[in-house]
């Protein structure tokens, strides 16, 4: 009878240490890791194609933290980072994703996501890294994105979003600090609330349709801004020089493929110029393709000793008489 119950326990013992062993952090495993693997073994079944089989120990026998692209935060008690970049993974953009709601970072660069960007992402309220650059998403960027408060980056760039931009994206930003949307076909203002953004450091949203003009409340966010990049919209009005002034670490201005024009019905450059003198890091300055004229104030000399690139790609010579 001792013997038997010595096996028993053996048994008992041996079949404990096989599951701790199987499931690497199994002290650890609660609730919310086991719904977080529940989720991502969901969600690879809604892709289409893992043609260089990136995906494939996610499968139930391996701890959920070992999954490629998968990290746990330290104590493991939920996924903190999902990053499939680059795996070339073809499938609809799955709102299971938003399950993983102890996410801070979400990386899908370059991979072949279509659809539309699911407005249920706005349950990952730790997020702070949103980049989804390089696929083929569109649709427009979801207004329940707002909630995202915690985000400090959001790129997606190169897709085929379009549509107009929520101003209430803009509405609950004290974390942003870096916003791409570049190439993809928003139309539509560039919100003013974009002011409410004290962080934003870089701003690029070149080739898109954006249409107005540049909007003054960006003077708002005056010691973070280093870099605009606006270049192929269809921006109008002066040249925003009234913004310029007041941004002191602006160091990247791209504006070129606009329909901007200079000060007096675009025969004046000499405020927007006046203006750039305050800018004392910029290093790149560019207003190539928008027809600009008028004379070149003497003030110029000053502009920031660092400048190296000034205006049109094409150069021509600074003399006196621009024509951009
Ligand atoms: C998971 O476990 C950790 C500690 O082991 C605890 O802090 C956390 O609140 C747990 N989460 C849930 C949803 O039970
Ligand atoms: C995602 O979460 C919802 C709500 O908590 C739940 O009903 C659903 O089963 C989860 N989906 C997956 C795939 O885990
Ligand atoms: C998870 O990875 C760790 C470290 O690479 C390894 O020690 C452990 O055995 C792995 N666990 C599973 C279940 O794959
Ligand atoms: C994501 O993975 C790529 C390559 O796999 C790597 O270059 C990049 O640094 C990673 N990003 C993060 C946030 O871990
Ligand atoms: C801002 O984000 C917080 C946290 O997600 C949310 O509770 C709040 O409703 C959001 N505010 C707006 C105006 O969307
Ligand atoms: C800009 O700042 C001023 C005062 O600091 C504030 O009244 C205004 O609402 C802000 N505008 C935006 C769009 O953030
Ligand atoms: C340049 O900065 C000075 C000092 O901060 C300010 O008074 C002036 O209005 C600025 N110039 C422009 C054109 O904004
Ligand atoms: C501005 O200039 C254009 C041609 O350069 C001219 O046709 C137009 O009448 C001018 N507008 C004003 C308000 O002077």
């Amino acid at each position: 009878m001792a013997f038997i119950w010595t096996v028993l326990l053996l048994l008992q013992h041996l079949v404990l240490t096989h599951l701790f062993a199987v499931s690497g952090y199994s002290h650890h495993l609660n609730h919310s890791l086991l719904t977080d693997k529940a989720a991502l073994l969901a969600f690879r079944k809604t892709l289409i194609l893992d043609p260089n089989f990136r995906l494939a120990n996610w499968v139930e026998a391996v701890d959920v933290c070992n999954f490629t692209g998968v990290r746990c935060d330290k104590h493991h008690h939920r996924i903190a980072q999902l990053n499939l970049s680059n795996y070339e993974l073809t499938g609809p953009l799955s709102p299971i994703i938003s399950n993983l709601t102890g996410l801070r970072v979400l990386n899908l660069v370059e991979n072949y996501f279509f659809g539309l960007i699911p407005p249920e992402l706005s349950s990952l309220r730790h997020l702070r890294h949103l980049q989804l650059d390089l696929n083929h998403l569109d649709g427009s960027l979801p207004e329940s994105f707002a909630l995202l408060s915690k985000l400090t980056l959001i790129s997606l760039r190169g897709n085929n979003m379009k549509g107009e931009l929520p101003p209430s994206f803009f509405s609950n930003c004290t974390s942003l600090e870096n916003v791409d949307l570049s190439r993809n076909f928003f139309t539509g203002n560039i919100p003013e609330e974009i002011g409410n953004c004290p962080d934003l450091w870089t701003i690029n949203l070149y080739n898109n349709q954006f249409t107005g003009e540049l909007p003054v409340s960006l003077t708002n966010i005056s010691f973070s801004l280093y870099n605009i990049d606006v270049e192929y919209n269809h921006l109008s009005g002066e040249l925003p020089a009234n913004i310029v002034g007041n941004l002191p670490s602006l160091s990247l201005l791209h504006l070129s493929y606009n329909h901007m024009v200079s000060h007096n019905n675009n025969t004046n450059l000499e405020p927007f110029f006046t203006a750039l003198g305050n800018c004392t890091d910029l290093e790149e300055l560019e207003l190539a393709g928008m027809g600009l004229r008028g004379s070149l104030p003497s003030s110029i000399g000053q502009l920031s000793a660092k400048l190296f690139l000034l205006c049109c790609k094409k150069t021509r010579s600074m003399d006196q008489s621009l024509q951009i």
